[in-house]
């Protein structure tokens, strides 16, 4: 089995540099499709990296609204998605038409949407934001009363940090709801030394007793600080690759075993291969609401982090 992935990687690396392209991976990606990307980050890092890039093709190892969004950034180039069946459930829980009702009921409210989401909602909406970024972007606007889609939870956890009015939308993520606060009090027993840093897409009694709430990008940052020498991760399970990679002699303990985001997990290193070879299949948004997500997007990144 090894020696076959060693064989996949060698011939997905030759493709790669024939074809000019660049492997972008997000953090919750299978670890080898992680050692095999040049780039591996959170949702901010890896659109600001499609904005970026030089290569022709993008592979994008995630899930389609990041390909989307790497197409809304870099038109000129080829996004490769390997498997189109890896949706984020989260960005399915609301359509642009059932966002124009709603805005028509808050004619007064300024549109944030999550990154996760299509690209026609995104078109839909005045700013972007990502995990990294929701406060910020939220505190930048110019705006008492806020509409925010699709994620109801990281939209309250956004609404205890400010003092604008937010009005929710009620998408949420089943991989992050699969974090119960049980599982952190538990573990907090077991490891009484460690940090507890969760994601913002957990639910509120979760986030009450997290010692930090960050990004994946952010957690792998808060990783490397001296004084974390142990670290429970209430996220999607697939950073615990990255975070044990990068910081070899210290314990990441995930919050549950089961906050496995399937869809995430549809790319393998075969797909991968297979998505190079054929250049296929394509992720692309029409013009008209390219252009539309486009300035949604660059608002947000024009803000950059939190
Ligand atoms: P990050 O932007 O923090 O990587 O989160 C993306 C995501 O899909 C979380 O579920
Ligand atoms: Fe969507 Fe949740 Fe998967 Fe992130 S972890 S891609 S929000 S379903």
């Amino acid at each position: 089995m090894e020696n076959s992935d060693a064989k996949l990687k060698e011939r997905i690396l030759s493709l790669k540099t024939g074809k000019n392209a660049a492997i972008l991976a997000h953090n919750y990606q299978l670890g080898e499709i992680q050692d095999i990307a040049d780039f591996v980050g959170d949702s901010l890092e890896l659109s600001q990296k499609a904005a970026k890039t030089d290569a022709d093709v993008i592979v994008f190892c995630g899930v389609h609204f990041m390909a989307e969004t790497a197409f809304i950034l870099s038109p000129d180039k080829t996004v490769l998605l390997p498997d189109m069946h890896a949706g984020c459930p989260m960005a399915d829980m609301i359509t642009a038409e059932k966002l124009r009702r709603r805005k028509k009921e808050l004619p007064g409210a300024t549109v944030v949407c999550y990154i996760n989401s299509s690209a026609e909602v995104k078109a839909e909406s005045d700013i972007c934001c990502t995990s990294a970024n929701a406060v910020k972007v939220i505190e930048s606007l110019d705006a008492e009363e806020i509409l925010f889609v699709p994620d109801q939870y990281l939209g309250h956890y956004i609404s205890t940090k400010t003092d604008k009015k937010i009005s929710l939308w009620p998408g949420f993520c089943p991989t992050h709801l699969r974090i119960q606060p049980q599982y952190i009090i538990k573990l907090r027993q077991e490891y009484p030394q460690s940090k507890v840093v969760v994601h913002p897409e957990c639910r509120p009694e979760v986030i009450a007793i997290a010692d930090e709430v960050l990004s994946t990008g952010g957690m792998c940052r808060y990783a490397g600080r001296s004084e974390v020498k142990e670290m429970v991760v209430g996220t999607e399970i697939g950073i615990i690759h990255r975070l044990r990679k990068e910081n070899p002699g210290k314990k990441f303990i995930p919050a549950s075993e089961q906050a496995v985001c399937p869809r995430m997990k549809l790319i393998t290193l075969e797909n991968v291969l297979w998505s190079l070879q054929e250049m296929t299949p394509q992720v692309e948004v029409p013009e008209e609401v390219r252009i539309k997500a486009k300035s949604a997007v660059d608002r947000m990144l024009a803000i950059g982090m939190g």
